[in-house]
């Protein structure tokens, strides 16, 4: 494995950086309790939004982790009157035609289960995954990330959902029913075989063929062209391949964790952070997606727990290194009201090849501000994940 001269974080220096960003939670409590937050920033700043994006489930995360951080009261409150709005968004199936289902509902009303016994969050989290196992294919085994079930254009996933597949293992674990953790695990091996390419990067999307259930093509939405490695997507697989790990123990998992971890290691820049496509290194102009580090720096730190000492503390010593760099370089210290936690991230860049919507591009953005703080929180105590 590649390993790198970086400097670390200190538990002390981490504890630190945490506080930082909960004082910015803290001062935008008031904007998002009854509003969401953006997916990206403006110039640094998130507009409010209603509770109808993709994206909406990480601030209350990161309201959860400041009271987890803090135990006040402010925090507990607005993420419990958020937890009122996931409930509404999924009985009244306000844009929940997708498979972002983890994503939305994880970080708000799983966490709002686990840490306050919250029966509505656990309630509105077991709706969110059956809406989640509504989209499974049974032709091809795997979970339809956008558009109209069973279109031909659409007839395909995504890497990203490696992250809302952990939704199905925690609703099997709270319901006893297997349905759920049996889609996860046939969606997760269909992943696995088609998504990751012989040299470890990562297929964005993967198209089935609808006829036969075989393996049609990969294709690319956010990375910059069909074969190159968005550096996201590269990061979904590392942190969702240490999730489905954790709640499975098959090996292949951890091997698949390895594999793509390894080419993500090598296209890093010197600062450890990510270019948004993997295509890019060093020298370029091209924006970073500051993101992908926090996400890869939770997954390191998630697999480190099911590994020999060994690898566990070089695992351990690259996400302390990418905190570092984050922390010191990228971490916003103060701003106006709706100020972002982590600067330079990247959500959809257009290029010549790739059919995505350009969308903040260079800016903060909701999850990259959440991972950030899960991977800080991760570093100072044992947490138990939303996930
Ligand atoms: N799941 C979409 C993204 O990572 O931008």
């Amino acid at each position: 494995m590649k390993t790198f001269p970086n400097p670390t974080i200190t538990a002390a220096e981490a504890g630190a950086a945490l506080d930082t960003a909960v004082k910015i939670v803290r001062q935008n409590l008031p904007l998002f309790t009854s509003n969401c937050q953006n997916h990206s920033s403006v110039n640094d700043i998130y507009p409010p939004c209603e509770n109808d994006q993709w994206t909406c489930g990480f601030w209350p995360g990161e309201v959860w982790l400041a009271w987890e951080r803090t135990g006040e009261d402010c925090f507990k409150n607005t993420a419990l009157t958020l937890v009122d709005s996931f409930d509404h968004r999924i009985r009244n199936h306000i844009e929940v035609d997708h498979h972002d289902m983890g994503f939305l509902y994880s970080p708000s009303c799983v966490a709002a289960w686990k840490l306050v016994g919250s029966e509505k969050g656990r309630d509105a989290a077991i709706l969110a995954a059956d809406q989640l196992i509504s989209r499974f294919h049974e032709k091809g085994e795997f979970i339809q990330a956008w558009g109209t079930l069973g279109a031909k254009d659409n007839y395909r996933y995504i890497i990203d959902c490696l992250l809302n597949v952990p939704l199905l293992y925690w609703a099997t674990e709270v319901t006893g029913n297997e349905k759920y953790a049996n889609i996860a695990h046939r969606h997760v091996a269909t992943c696995l075989k088609n998504s990751i390419r012989a040299d470890g990067s990562t297929y964005h999307t993967f198209f089935m063929d609808p006829v036969t259930g075989g393996p049609s093509h990969g294709a690319t939405c956010q990375g910059y062209k069909d074969d190159s490695c968005w550096a996201r997507g590269q990061a979904w697989g590392v942190y969702g391949t240490a999730i489905s790990y954790r709640y499975t123990k098959k090996p292949e998992y951890l091997d698949a964790f390895r594999r793509v971890l390894a080419y993500y290691l090598e296209r890093l820049p010197e600062d450890l952070i990510p270019y948004w496509d993997m295509t890019f290194t060093s020298g370029t102009e091209e924006p970073r997606d500051s993101s992908s580090a926090s996400i890869v720096a939770c997954g390191l730190l998630e697999a480190a727990k099911y590994v020999g000492e060994e690898e566990a503390a070089a695992w351990r010593k690259l996400a302390a290194q990418m905190l570092k760099s984050l922390a010191d370089h990228y971490a916003v210290q103060e701003g106006p009201d709706g100020i972002g936690i982590v600067r330079h991230g990247t959500y959809s860049k257009k290029s010549p090849y790739n059919t995505c919507t350009p969308e903040g591009v260079d800016e903060c953005v909701s999850w990259g501000d959440y991972f950030y703080m899960e991977a800080l929180t991760r570093f100072v105590k044992d947490w138990e994940l939303y996930w």
